[in-house]
C-alpha cells in the first residue's frame, strides 16, 4: 500500500481511496463539501510526490505549478509528503451577508451564505476579505449540519484590519469573501466517549459555544468540563448563554473565572489540575480555545502532551 506522509504521520492509503478519505478516516478536519472537483475547498499541497493531474483540473496554474491538488480527486499510487496550503492560498468563495446583529456593544454575529457550502468543525474559525482586500480572522459561530447558514461572530475589540468595516460598514445584503475553515481545537465526534476538558478565552468563547452545542448534537456521553476565563467584570455577552448550555446535560458544567492577563495561564493550570483531581474519569482530551497563539500554546505545552491530546486554536 503506498504511504501518505501528513503533519508527522504516516498512514498507509487503501487501494484507490483518496487521499481527502484517508486523512478523514484518521480524524483531520480537511474542509471539504462536493467531493467531486468543484467547489475546490479540499486542496492541499504536495512537498513530495506528484499529485494526479486529474486532481489539478480547475485549479489556477499559480497554484498548479506549485503542486496543490484537490484531495477528494487524488488517488495515492507512490509515497507522498503533503500539507495543509499556506493560509493565504486556501479556497475562498463570495458569501452574501443573511443578517446581522449586535449580541452586546462589543460583539456582532454575521449571517452568511457562501456561494458554496464547506465543511467546518465546531470551534474552528475562518478569514473574512472584503472588497478593499482588508482581511480578518474570526471565530465561526455555527455548527455545520445543525444550522441553516453560517455564522460568524465578530468582537469589536479584536485587533484586526477588517473588524471596524463587519461592525460599522457591512449591510445585510454585501458581499465578503470567506476562506475555508482553520484550527485544530475543534470538537469531532470521535471525542463522544472521551473525558473532555476546554479552556476557552478571548472570542475562543465563541469556539467553545459552537463545541458544546456540537457536543450535545452529536450525543456526547463522556464527562465534560469547559473553563471560561472571562473579561474580569465577567461581562462577556455569551456568559449567560455557556451557563445555561452547561446545566442542559448532566456530563457538561461550564466554570467562569475572572481573565487577568498575568496570571490567567497559571490559575488555568491549577483549575485543569483540581478538575483532573476530581473527574470521574481521566481526560483524553484538552482543548485550548484562545485568540492570545501565546496563551494557548503555553497552556497547551504546559498540560503536558503525554498526558491529554491536546489541541490549541493557534497554527
Ligand atoms: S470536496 Fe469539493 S473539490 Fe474536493
Amino acid at each position: 500500500m503506498p504511504e501518505l506522509h501528513f503533519e508527522n504521520q504516516l498512514y498507509r492509503v487503501d487501494d484507490f481511496d483518496s487521499v481527502l478519505n484517508t486523512l478523514l478516516k484518521h480524524g483531520h478536519a480537511i474542509p471539504n463539501f462536493c467531493r467531486s472537483g468543484y467547489c475546490h475547498s479540499c486542496m492541499l499541497k504536495a512537498e513530495e510526490g506528484i499529485p494526479l493531474p486529474f486532481s489539478q483540473i480547475g485549479l489556477a496554474d499559480e497554484l498548479v505549478a506549485e503542486n496543490h491538488f484537490l484531495s477528494c480527486q487524488c488517488a495515492v499510487y507512490a509515497p507522498m509528503t503533503i500539507r495543509r496550503p499556506d493560509k493565504d492560498k486556501r479556497p475562498r468563495f463570495v458569501a452574501r451577508v443573511q443578517d446581522k446583529r449586535a449580541l452586546s456593544d462589543t460583539l456582532i454575529r454575521l449571517t452568511l451564505n457562501p456561494e458554496h457550502d464547506f465543511v467546518y468543525q465546531a470551534g474552528q474559525y475562518t478569514t473574512l476579505i472584503n472588497h478593499d482586500g482588508l482581511v480578518g480572522d474570526f471565530p465561526i459561530a455555527s455548527v455545520h449540519g445543525d444550522d441553516p447558514y453560517m455564522q460568524v461572530d465578530v468582537y469589536r475589540d479584536t485587533p484586526n484590519a477588517l473588524t471596524g468595516y463587519l461592525c460599522d460598514e457591512l449591510e445585510v445584503g454585501d458581499a465578503v469573501e470567506i476562506m475555508t475553515a482553520l484550527g485544530d481545537a475543534y470538537y469531532s465526534e470521535m471525542m463522544k466517549d472521551r473525558g473532555l476538558a476546554i479552556v476557552a478565552a478571548g472570542t475562543g468563547l465563541s469556539s467553545a459555544r459552537s463545541a458544546i452545542r456540537k457536543a450535545i448534537s452529536a450525543g456526547h456521553a463522556s464527562e465534560m468540563r469547559v473553563l471560561c476565563l472571562t473579561p474580569n467584570d465577567m461581562a462577556h455577552p455569551l456568559c449567560e448563554e455557556l451557563e445555561q448550555l452547561g446545566k442542559t446535560s448532566a456530563w457538561l458544567s461550564c466554570a467562569f473565572a475572572p481573565q487577568a492577563s498575568d496570571s490567567q495561564l497559571g490559575w488555568a493550570m491549577d483549575a485543569l489540575e483540581s478538575w483532573a483531581a476530581m473527574a470521574k474519569e481521566p481526560w483524553r482530551s484538552l482543548l485550548v480555545m484562545s485568540d492570545s497563539p501565546t496563551f494557548a500554546r503555553a497552556l497547551a505545552a504546559s498540560m503536558g502532551e503525554q498526558r491529554y491530546a491536546v489541541r490549541c486554536s493557534t497554527e
